[in-house]
């Protein structure tokens, strides 16, 4: 309907304007007092345009020179964009007379031409939003353009080649909330740069060559973007006054320690991530100041290692790739809001949480990628954890109960380690006392009785063994336990997972035989069994309800037909690739696939071979009479052998009959 209303009032407006001028239509697009000319290779805006129209879109065109007349004199314009034209020149006062234009992107022109005439564009009265991006400007030029924008408040100078922002840039712009400074080479901020822009919430720094920050003051900035920077340090200036912060992204700088940040903080996201943090001093010790020389010791405050840091209202804290060895348990003190905790890819060795209460909001834990042994945490610690990554450590021996101490945990992600399974203590049927040092492994870890676990990542850890009731009273939704070669699961290690299990991985685990009922998990959907040596398929004693199964790369030579019958309900996908497949005993296997009843995407690796011939054949071209032909063949055969056995024992018999009639005659004639 509502579409229906715009194209008929852009039919109107369009009959409107060829009423108003005798000449062709304008081929842009006019909804209402909005004119879309986007893409049309035009060298000015078209003349004959409704009048007091307040957006013009004229980007994507070939404008070189920005005067009244390429804007056909059109003065009612709030909104007009002119990014990615050819403009070089601007005529001067151009805008004075535009006492409504709010919104003008000049993006992706020639403009560092014009400012080389040094001439001023003239006041910018009513613009709120100025996209100067991908200019060429450079260390200056800026001047031309905002010397005169009292209502500006949001500037775009991104991807340019400014190098320094001088005490000045900026005093004809004394509105402005929101610089964007992306992508320029920045190497120098004057003192006071940013000093009188008392608006000043958003700026963006990012891909620059800041190399120090060692006072900043920019109390009333909720938003700084430092990242991609050459920053070697980040300190505040030392006050009591509150700072306004929320974001500050200092990721991927080259920063050594801790940033110094304000004493008095709002900050809610913290990214540190990509930098060469040590450790989280703010400064370092003794030692490793003397093997860095006096560097960083002359930007720091005397008082500064000591200075203790309060961030009550952090929520987001990135430490991801740095080289941090370990955290002391006071640092996360007063981060009573952190729910995110990112410490990934560190050289942490142990990490402890043994404080009741600390980080009672942490939802993520992220420890992933670190050459972590030991991991603890206590009773009553981590009460909101959800999600925790611990995977590519070293751990091999844990705490069997830690992970029934997290009473939120959704999520564990424990690939890549060296972990063992212990039995369900609660349903422990068969280990008698003494077998029990082989069924439960010194150090292992219990999984079972975890009731708000639901997808638990196991890979890649060396599994040897998985014992019966592995998972009992802990309702999965996924478990992968891939690439575990040799791994020995017991037919009851899944029990307790049948009505919640959905996910199945085991691939790469070199098992011959599954010897655990899959159909007894009635909510198992998507199951990978492949690269494996399986020769047959389990028999699905009721009907499955997998989606998608994950064959590729078995021996199976044929799907029993119950289990292609178990599984034609519910599977969609399936992946049969690389498997020594027989062509003719998999018949009702072809069918489905030919019929389209289940996708095949790997179809192009599904081969089979024919009793006769040795040759693969993919399976869409195996021919049902090819094999009906040979059946035939050999009935013939069964039938030929058959009547002659039949011909030969009436001949027999013909011949038996024959003679003994001859000898009775010959007896009678005796008689006679
Ligand atoms: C742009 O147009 C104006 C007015 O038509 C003219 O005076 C000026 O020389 C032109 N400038 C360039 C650089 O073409
Ligand atoms: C300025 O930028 C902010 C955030 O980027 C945006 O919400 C606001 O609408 C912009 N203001 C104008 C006038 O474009
Ligand atoms: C900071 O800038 C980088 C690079 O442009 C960007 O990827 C990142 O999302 C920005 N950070 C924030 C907090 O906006
Ligand atoms: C932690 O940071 C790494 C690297 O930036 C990233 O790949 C990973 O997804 C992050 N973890 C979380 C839980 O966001
Ligand atoms: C895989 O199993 C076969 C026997 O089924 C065995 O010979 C082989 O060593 C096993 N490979 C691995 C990596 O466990």
């Amino acid at each position: 309907m509502a579409g229906f209303q715009m194209l008929f009032l852009l039919v109107l407006s369009c009959v409107a304007a060829s009423l108003r001028s005798p000449r062709q239509l304008p081929p842009c697009q006019v909804v209402q007092m909005d004119v879309f000319c986007s893409d049309l290779s035009l060298r000015s805006a078209p003349v004959n345009l409704p009048h007091g129209i307040q957006m013009l879109d004229l980007s994507r065109n070939m404008l070189q020179n920005l005067t009244h007349e390429t804007l056909a004199f059109h003065t009612s314009l709030h909104q007009l964009n002119l990014h990615s034209n050819k403009i070089h020149f601007i005529q001067p006062g151009l805008f004075k007379d535009m006492a409504n234009l709010k919104v003008l992107d000049l993006s992706r022109n020639y403009l560092d031409v014009f400012a080389h005439s040094k001439t001023n564009i003239g006041p910018l009265t009513a613009v709120e939003s100025l996209d100067l991006s991908s200019n060429g400007l450079y260390t200056g030029m800026t001047d031309y353009f905002i010397g005169e924008s009292p209502s500006l408040a949001n500037l775009s100078l991104n991807g340019n080649s400014i190098t320094k922002i001088a005490k000045n840039t900026f005093c004809g712009s004394l509105a402005l909330r929101n610089i964007n400074l992306h992508n320029n080479v920045i190497l120098e901020i004057e003192d006071g740069a940013f000093d009188t822009l008392l608006h000043l919430t958003e700026l963006d720094l990012s891909k620059n060559s800041i190399t120090c920050i060692t006072d900043f003051n920019l109390s009333q900035l909720k938003v700084l973007n430092l990242s991609k920077n050459s920053m070697e340090t980040f300190q505040t200036t030392d006050s009591d006054i509150v700072y306004d912060l929320l974001y500050l992204d200092l990721s991927e700088n080259k920063i050594p320690y801790f940033p110094l940040l304000p004493r008095r903080n709002k900050l809610m996201y913290l990214d540190v991530s990509r930098n060469r943090l040590r450790s989280v001093n703010v400064t370092g010790t003794a030692e490793e100041l003397a093997n860095f020389g006096d560097t960083f010791l002359a930007h720091a405050p005397p008082d500064s290692s000591t200075r203790h840091q309060i961030f009550s209202n952090l929520i987001y804290l990135d430490l991801s790739y740095n080289q941090i060895k370990s955290i002391p348990h006071s640092f996360f003190c007063s981060m009573i809001s952190l729910e995110v905790l990112n410490v990934s890819n560190n050289c942490i060795g142990s990490f402890f949480v043994d404080q009741e209460g600390l980080l009672e909001n942490l939802k993520v834990l992220d420890l992933s990628y670190n050459a972590l042994q030991k991991l603890s945490f206590e009773e009553n610690t981590l009460q909101s954890l959800e999600e925790l990554f611990l995977q590519g450590n070293v751990l091999t021996t844990l705490d069997p109960r830690i992970f029934q101490r997290l009473p939120s945990i959704k999520s564990l992600q424990l690939q890549q380690n060296d972990l063992k399974i212990c039995v369900s203590q609660q349903k422990q049927t068969k280990p008698p006392l003494k077998y029990q040092n082989h069924y439960n492994p010194p150090g292992c870890v219990a999984f079972s009785s975890v009731p708000t676990l639901q997808f638990l990542y196991l890979s890649e850890n060396n599994l040897k063994a998985l014992p019966e009731f592995a998972f009992y009273n802990t309702p999965l939704k996924l478990l992968d336990l891939s690439l575990n070669p040799g791994l020995e699961m017991d037919p009851n290690s899944l029990s307790g997972l049948e009505n919640s299990l959905v996910h199945l991985y085991l691939r790469e685990n070199n098992i011959s035989k599954l010897n655990t009922d899959l159909s007894s998990l009635s909510s198992l959907k998507f199951v990978d069994l492949s690269t494996n040596q399986l020769t047959t398929l389990p028999l699905w004693n009721k009907e499955s309800s997998i989606e998608s199964l994950n064959l590729q790369n078995n021996n199976l030579v044929t799907l029993e037909y119950n289990t292609v019958l178990a599984l034609e309900r519910s599977l969609k996908t399936l992946y049969m690739g690389s498997n020594p497949l027989s062509c003719c005993s998999n018949l009702r296997f072809l069918h489905m696939v030919q019929r389209s009843a289940v996708v095949v995407p790997d179809i192009e690796t599904v081969t089979c071979v024919y009793p006769q011939d040795s040759e693969p054949v993919n399976i869409e071209r195996v021919t049902h009479e090819l094999c009906h032909t040979l059946d035939n063949r050999s009935v013939s055969i069964i039938v030929i052998v058959v009547i002659v056995v039949v011909v030969l024992i009436i001949v027999l018999g013909l011949l038996f009959k024959l003679c003994h009639s001859r000898r009775r005659k010959h007896n009678r004639s005796f008689n006679a």
